[in-house]
């Protein structure tokens, strides 16, 4: 046997046990005749002893041991003099009667410790060494237990969980796909899924009742902290179902997981807000609730007056940071800088003081009278000691959206976006299309199989645009860790659903005419959704990004680092998949 215990389970009871170790040298110091070694594995940390004046020859052995030298040692479990409270087996020591170097180790490229000396780029390098930290192991260690219990859940809820195929067919809705040639088929290339949507769909037409799988899906798309190419989504699909059964289920999924996983008993049922009121009060489908500064807007109030950016204006729109009126010039500038950034893209912010007289003092006072100012309080309900921020545009739903930024950025400010807070929510009744004015054509807001409200079936002929989905997401903390709809699964309302999306015939049939003919033989009413497996993990360890729950990510620019990928490939290859590469300057 390599070892008798691990480095993590040691402790004062088991005082006196002679048991063998094995594990990775993180740290040795001398002391005087004493050598320390810190041996760590999956599991944690034991301290080692070596004692020059009881055996110099294995205490000597002891001093060579390099950083992240594999070794195993035998000793005997002993009460440590001063003891070490940040460490689970702070209480005890080893005191080694026998070591055995398994294997060497070169130095490693940065310390391997929580507190690492190691940047970004070098510790996505040689990210099978940052992987022995335990702070990036535990986010590792979070999504195996997470992924468990959304099997056992799914599983007590009679899913059953089935494989949909890797290589598929590439198809122009969504995001680009990633493509892979095929060597049989010359000129040929398969699509890695962006998710086994269709699939899901055909074996609901097989019969199978209640899908999941929790798999890798692959996009395309600009990368940001809570996007990678490639993914994992936990996939179901139902037959037989509304959309209050599919909310239902999948409530209880995320209160399962909060309970498991967090121990934390969240308040059921979850908010629900429409699309249009998401936009409207929080300018975002995804609002983060854990706080209010809920919109309010001014256009009947601050028009009028003679300040020409707010009467030109289509909206005008502000938030109310509570207790924020202490927020110094120097401070509201910065605001004023961080909307006008690029990113935010707004041309200037006006703010108004809650005077501890009730008074108002704003930044355009020189164009509206105490009056005025007090009705604009009154629609905020703000107190004296609160800060007022507004903006203005041209363009309703562009200046809610430069609003959202600056919320959230007050909120950050603020400290309002506790990461063990939780503010859960779905957002109900997406617009079925949207408006690309690029291309003059609508888009699926989901996909092109979301069904139409039923009630809003008849608005596809006169305003598509206006058309509400039977689609939802979950939001937690401003995160969509979620998404799904009701299927169409009529094959007539799905040919109409892509001839509005600019299908012709011929088009539909061949990208989704298995789907279309499927739909023929006796297609259930089904819906499903999709959360987001890695977006999960994060937001219960509390990440900034999601790379940091994946073992082997991929960087901003869609490379892995550490094995170079992608790369180009040899010219036997290419000669064989029929390939010529022509890469533009
Ligand atoms: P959707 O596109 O909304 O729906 O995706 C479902 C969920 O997957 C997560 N997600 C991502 N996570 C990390 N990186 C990405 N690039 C990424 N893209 C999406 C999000 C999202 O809510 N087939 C439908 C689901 C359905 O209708 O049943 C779908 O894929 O958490």
């Amino acid at each position: 046997m390599y070892r008798t215990r691990t480095c993590g389970n040691l402790r004062l009871a088991d005082e006196g046990l002679v048991v063998t170790l094995a594990g990775w040298v993180q740290k040795t110091r001398k002391m005087g005749g004493m050598t320390f070694v810190d041996l760590r594995d999956r599991y944690g940390i034991t301290q080692l002893v070596f004692n020059q004046e009881v055996d110099a020859a294995l205490c000597e052995q002891a001093n060579k041991l390099g950083r992240e030298y594999v070794i195993q040692v035998t000793g005997t479990v002993r009460e440590r003099s001063s003891k070490n409270p940040h460490l689970a087996t702070g209480d005890i020591e080893l005191i080694v009667s026998k070591l055995v170097v398994l294997n060497t180790a070169v130095t490693p490229p940065f310390t391997i410790e929580d507190e690492t000396d190691g940047g970004d780029d070098l510790r996505m390098k040689y990210r099978y060494l940052d992987l022995r930290r335990s702070c990036v192991r535990k986010n590792l260690e979070l999504r195996h237990k997470m992924a468990f219990e959304v099997r056992s859940y799914l599983d007590k809820q009679g899913f059953l969980e089935v494989e949909t195929p890797v290589l598929i067919k590439s198809t122009p809705e969504g995001a680009r796909d990633f493509v892979v040639p095929s060597r049989m088929n010359p000129g040929q290339f398969y699509a890695l899924p962006q998710s086994p949507q269709t699939f899901k769909q055909l074996l609901m037409v097989s019969g199978f009742d209640r899908y999941f799988q929790i798999v890798k899906c692959f996009r395309d798309e600009d990368l940001r902290a809570d996007r990678q190419p490639e993914f994992t989504q936990i996939d179901c699909e139902m037959s037989f179902v509304e959309q209050e059964d599919v909310i239902q289920t999948f409530e209880g999924m995320a209160k399962h997981l909060f309970k498991t996983i967090r121990g934390i008993e969240i308040k059921e049922p979850f908010l629900r807000m429409t699309w249009q009121d998401a936009m409207k009060y929080y300018g975002s489908d995804k609002p983060d609730l854990r706080f209010g500064m809920k919109f309010v807007e001014l256009m009947d109030i601050m028009k009028g007056y003679g300040f020409s950016v707010f009467d030109d204006a289509a909206y005008i729109g502000g938030i109310c940071a509570e207790g924020a009126a202490s927020y110094t010039r120097k401070q509201l500038d910065a605001l004023t800088e961080f909307v006008k950034r690029p990113q935010v893209g707004a041309k200037g912010m006006v703010y108004a003081r809650v005077e501890d007289n009730g008074n108002v003092k704003s930044s355009v006072d020189k164009f509206y009278s105490q009056e005025v100012l007090q009705q604009m309080k009154e629609a905020f309900n703000a107190k004296p000691g609160d800060l007022i921020l507004i903006l203005s545009g041209d363009d309703a739903m562009k200046t809610r959206k430069q609003l959202c930024e600056l919320r959230l950025h007050v909120a950050e400010q603020l400290g309002l976006r506790d990461k063990n807070k939780f503010a859960c929510l779905w957002v109900v009744d997406f617009p079925l299309f949207e408006w690309s004015e690029e291309d003059q054509r609508f888009y699926a807001m989901h996909h092109p199989f979301t069904s139409p409200k039923p009630e809003d079936i008849p608005l596809l002929d006169t305003d598509p645009g206006a058309v509400r989905a039977n689609a939802y997401d979950m939001v937690i903390n401003g995160v969509e860790v979620g998404g799904g709809s009701i299927r169409i699964h009529d094959s007539q309302l799905q040919d109409k659903m892509f001839k509005l999306l600019g299908f012709t015939e011929e088009r539909a049939q061949e990208q989704f005419g298995f789907l279309m003919n499927a739909f023929k033989y006796g297609a259930p009413p089904h819906g499903g959704l999709a959360y987001g497996l890695d977006r999960w993990v994060s937001l219960f360890a509390g990440l900034d990004s999601i790379r940091d729950c994946i073992a082997f990510p991929k960087n901003n620019s869609g490379r892995d680092v550490m094995i170079d990928a992608p790369s180009a490939i040899d010219d036997t290859q290419l000669d064989e998949l029929c390939l010529k590469v022509d890469v533009k300057e």
